[in-house]
């Protein structure tokens, strides 16, 4: 069965084709064709939606299983509906149902399709920095850069302890951890971690063990006297791109082996499972996990494990390559954010008896598209 309803207006024309109870919507050149129960389930008005707030005032059994498009009127730019059994009304905006067919522009922001990736380090040189009061005055330059680059360096920030609580503060929340709500980092007498020593660390991701992982870290210089301690910076969804392309064999292993992490301590016993590599729902690259101090690599038959083996060999390679290294110097007042899903941090070894004290802290990418949302809007 099926009911055609049209109106051309000044600058735009609609019509509206109900076959079996759903909506096919022609508007200018484009179509859409909606099920009557997502319409339903979508409709705007006060009785479905709170006022100011927009969010659903039912739940999915109060609406009628068979619900169907009974009736529609076209108005302008509005599409007015009349559904059955319960003879419910509801009044859409044409360009809103167009619209809904396209993801929200940050709602997709994790995955590799959001992202520019850099292969190398020349590809994001010279690097630039934000001054801190040009930050202040708009993040939004260095939020993005977070989302696009996977980081961002400002430069100027108060070298006071506990400011890089601050930065996290200016676009979301710090997550506290068993290192603390900040974690120095220095040469320790009796270091729970390396990264309390002088030694070198090779490009990881923090915190693989944990789950959820923190999204994002950031690095506050509060002195650098020393030689050495060089940060740099991987960006490894460039590197699991790379190895799709090369060996897609490879690629699909450390996609699809589950592999643990795990971290101990006096007072701290974190384990997680998952791959090296995550994909998304539609196949893309969302999270990497690479970090060999914490890696406890799974039993498997000895064919099966020397192939895992290989893989993860050709994808560290892709890590450690010189060229993909993006090596810089904190000095003091410089703060680094960056996306801890995405890239891998390094530094060159330091002399323990140099002045090197960084403090960190670790926040959430959530909070942070939430405010580059609203910096963008405004
Ligand atoms: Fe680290």
């Amino acid at each position: 069965m099926s009911n055609m309803y049209s109106h051309v207006g000044e600058n735009l024309s609609v019509s509206a084709l109900v076959v079996d109870g759903d909506l096919h919507l022609r508007v200018g050149d484009t179509q859409v064709d909606i099920a009557a129960i997502w319409l339903r389930d979508s409709c705007p008005c006060p009785e479905s939606r709170g006022v100011g707030n927009g969010q659903k005032l039912f739940n999915i059994v109060d609406l009628p299983a068979d619900t169907q498009v009974e009736r529609v009127r076209i108005v302008g730019r509005n599409v007015e509906v009349e559904f059955s059994p319960d003879g419910h009304r509801g009044v859409f905006d044409v360009e809103d149902l167009i619209a809904a067919d396209a993801p929200p522009r940050l709602a997709d922001a994790r995955s590799e399709s959001a992202k520019r990736l850099w292969r190398k380090a020349s590809e994001v040189s010279p690097l630039q920095w934000s001054a801190w009061s040009d930050y202040l005055a708009d993040p939004a330059p260095a939020l993005r850069a977070v989302v696009d680059e996977g980081f961002a360096l400002l430069t100027g920030v108060p070298t006071e302890l506990g400011q890089v609580v601050a930065v996290a503060e200016t676009f979301g929340f710090v997550r506290k951890t068993n290192y603390g709500t900040i974690f120095d980092v220095r040469v320790e007498e009796n270091p729970v971690n390396l990264a309390f020593t002088g030694l070198a660390i090779s490009p990881h991701t923090d915190n693989p063990y944990r789950d959820p992982v923190p999204t994002l870290q950031l690095l506050h210089c509060i002195h650098n006297s020393t030689v050495g301690g060089e940060s740099g910076l991987v960006d490894g969804f460039a590197a699991a791109a790379t190895l799709r392309e090369k060996d897609p064999r490879a690629f699909d292993i450390l996609t699809s082996t589950p592999v643990t992490f795990r971290f101990d301590s006096a007072d701290a016993h974190l384990s997680t499972v998952a791959p090296m590599i995550t994909l998304d729902h539609s196949g893309r690259i969302c999270e990497i996990r690479f970090n060999n101090r914490s890696m406890v690599a799974p039993r498997l038959e000895p064919d099966v494990s020397r192939e895992f083996y290989n893989a993860y060999r050709t994808f560290a390679e892709l890590l450690y390559a010189p060229d993909a290294q993006l090596n810089f110097q904190l000095d003091a007042g410089d703060c680094l954010i960056f996306d801890n899903t995405r890239l891998l941090h390094a530094r060159t070894a330091f002399a323990a008896t140099g002045g090197r004290h960084l403090q960190g802290t670790y926040a959430d990418l959530d909070g942070l598209l939430s405010a580059l949302h609203i910096h963008e809007e405004n």
